[in-house]
Order: structure tokens, then sequence, then C-alpha cells
């Protein structure tokens, strides 16, 4: 019986996902296959609130047919209530907004977490969100004290905020990832006044571009640093395939990390970056027809290896976001791109049927290979950027 209704129930979403893709592949206008694919994720995600179990966020949903999932101070907890946050605000649909509300309560307590810097994706993605649609005293304040817990990793001498605490022989080590944290600094500063956060968030970018940075443009996973010294111990890498290769999702934060660099400070220099990293990403030889990366763009496994769809989700919502700030041929070039990797992301290869994945949208993405932790999954990071993407286009079209 209650097989039965569930299975009733998915059946209108069933039809309108084959209709709405089956259009998509008959290369319907972009704008109509997004508003399908956003109306899909809406019952999508209806479906992982259904079997998301109280306390807790999804992660992701293992081929054993197994949703994990973690708790607040993992560092992928604010993304679930982001991506329901930005289908609220597509859909309007209050469901959205209520399960944002209830898993949002369970992030409070991360405000006060000094034991990370992956303080901005938790805080930012979630109450940044919340905050920006419903503005309120209590946002802002969860906001304001994460900025603070997150600069107290922050190092003077080094020029960075610490990503990891000690290990693996580090003694500071600071990673490409952290570049994404730096947009609650901004936030801080231009809400409370005080410089301190722009201060450090500039400091850290710019030790990033010293260090992190090679001739080409790709990025090193890992600096590690001597905190007393500033002076650099290590170039490595954690997930990539190797210390000197470019790992996908590690490129892509550089490129949405200084992206929102330029945004927020107007300094042409962080332009310059993020269109060094975008051109170095879109003319790289392994970078597949469908603009989908594999895992590592230098791994030798290539062709026979795991694409990431999270890295191609990240990079499409960098590059419609830089299309605005460079100049004409640049942008036609970022924004084609990004079209080309929404209509991948919303095809049948990568987009998960009603009721299927867990509940999660976008199949194939790669967390940690080396690690053989969530490899050829899906990830809710992955869904978020994508989302992020899809309503960027919409805004950008509706310009
Ligand atoms: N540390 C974030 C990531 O795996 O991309």
């Amino acid at each position: 019986m209650r097989y039965r209704i569930q299975a009733r129930q998915l059946l209108l979403p069933v039809l309108l996902w084959i209709a709405g893709l089956a259009s998509a592949q008959q290369q319907q206008p972009l704008s109509k296959a997004i508003d399908a694919a956003l109306n899909n994720a809406v019952n999508q995600y209806k479906y992982l609130r259904d079997h998301l179990p109280p306390g807790v966020m999804p992660k992701t949903f293992l081929a054993t047919k197994k949703l994990e999932t973690s708790g607040s101070s993992w560092w992928t907890s604010g993304f679930y209530p982001g991506s329901l946050l930005y289908l609220y605000e597509y859909s309007k649909d209050t469901a959205m907004l209520n399960e944002a509300n209830r898993r949002l309560v369970l992030l409070e307590k991360e405000q006060f977490n000094k034991g990370t810097h992956d303080l901005g994706f938790m805080m930012f993605c979630s109450f940044g969100n919340a905050n920006r649609l419903n503005p309120s005293k209590a946002y802002t304040d969860i906001l304001v004290n994460s900025a603070r817990s997150l600069s107290t990793r922050f190092n003077p001498t080094v020029g960075c905020i610490q990503s990891w605490n000690a290990r693996n022989g580090w003694k500071f080590p600071v990673i490409i990832d952290n570049m994404m944290n730096l947009e609650l600094l901004f936030w801080a500063t231009k809400f409370t006044g005080d410089s301190s956060f722009y201060k450090i968030a500039v400091t850290h970018a710019n030790t990033t571009i010293k260090n992190h940075y090679r001739a080409d443009h790709s990025s090193w996973h890992v600096v590690d640093y001597d905190p007393e010294t500033g002076a650099v111990r290590a170039k490595q890498t954690a997930q990539g395939f190797a210390d000197s290769s470019a790992w996908a999702r590690g490129q892509a934060w550089g490129l949405y990390g200084f992206t929102v660099m330029y945004r927020s400070t107007k300094d042409k220099k962080y332009l310059v970056q993020a269109d060094a990293i975008a051109q170095f990403l879109l003319h790289h030889p392994n970078l597949p027809a469908d603009k989908i990366p594999y895992w590592d763009y230098n791994s030798i496994d290539i062709p026979a290896t795991y694409r990431d769809a999270s890295a191609a989700a990240i990079t499409a919502s960098a590059l419609l976001e830089l299309s605005r700030y460079t100049d004409a041929k640049k942008s036609a070039q970022y924004i084609s791109t990004a079209e080309q990797i929404i209509r991948a992301l919303s095809s049948r290869v990568y987009t998960a049927a009603p009721g299927e994945n867990g509940g999660f949208l976008l199949k194939h993405s790669t967390g940690n290979l080396p690690g053989n932790s969530e490899v050829d999954v899906p990830l809710t990071y992955a869904d978020y950027y994508y989302i992020e993407a899809m309503l960027r286009y919409k805004q950008l079209k509706n310009k």
C-alpha cells in the first residue's frame, strides 16, 4: 500500500522529468530546460527531505543505496539548507523554506567553531542565503560570529588563514579551497564596518596568488607554511592525482574564489587572475567535449577514469559571474561554456531520475579519489553550485 502511494506520487514528477529531458535533448532554449530542471529539483529535494533522518545533514548516496549523512561540523553542512533556500527563491514553495529552517537550527552552533576554515562554506551558503532572502538580526549575529571565528585562524606572518590543523607532517596547511571562505569576510566588513575582515581576505588571496599558482595558472592543492617564519615548507596534494597535477575541483574553487575577489574589491589583479585560471581550464587538452572535467586534469587514466560533476557545476557558476566583468570576447566564451556545462548536467547522463540517487540531483561527482571516498557519487555541493549556476543564468538572461 505504502509502495503504491509512493509510486503514484512519483508518477507525475517522472513524466515531467522525461518530458523535460526529452525536450532538453531536442535543444529547446536553455532557459526552458533550466525551468524543467529546477522544477524537477524541487520535487527531488522533497524526496531527499522525506528520507533524511532528523538532526543530520545529507552528504551523499552510496551505490549500496545507503544515504550518508553528517553532523553540523562537517564542511558540507551548509549546502543542503543553501540549496533548499535557492529552490525556495525560485519556486516560492514553502516546503523548501520550512525544511531549510529546520536544518539551519542544527548549524547555529558552528558560528563558534574555531577548529575549521570551512566556515564560509558552512555558514555563508546557508545563513548568508537565509539573510539575503529574509534579513534578520538573528542571521546577521550568526554570520558576524562566524566571520570572527574564521578570522582567528589567520596568521599575519604567513599571510593566510590556516585550513587544516597540523597533520601529515604539515604545520600550517593552506588549501586552495580556502579561497571560497573569503566571501563571508567581505560580507562581515560591509555589515559591521570593521575593515579587519576585508584585510584578512585580501592578504590571504595575495599570498595564495604568490604561492599556490604555477606559471600556467593551475594551482597546487596544499601549500604548507612555517607558522613562525611564513616560509613555504611544501607544495603537495591531498585529493589530487599528484603533487604537480591540476586537481579539478581545486581549479574550480580558485576560479570561483578569484571571481569573488574581483567582485568584492574591484582590484583588476583578481580579474586578471580569474581570467587566467579560466583560460587554463577552457583550453586544457584533457577537458572533454561536454566540458565536465575528469576529477584531475592530469590523471594518467584519462579517459578511463571518473568525471567530477561538482567541479563542472562550480566552474559554470563562476564563469557566469566572471562573464559580467570581463571583455566581450571572453564573456561570450564563458557564457557559452557555462551553457554547455548546464546542458550536460541537465541531461540523463548526469541528472538522476525522480526518486533515484537518494533524492540528490546530480550523479557522477568525485569527492576524494586517492582517499577512496565519495567516488562517482552524488554530493550536496555539486547540487548547490548547479542550482546556483542555473539561477545565475536566468538572472543574466532576464537583464
Ligand atoms: N575540501 C573541499 C573539497 O573537497 O573540495
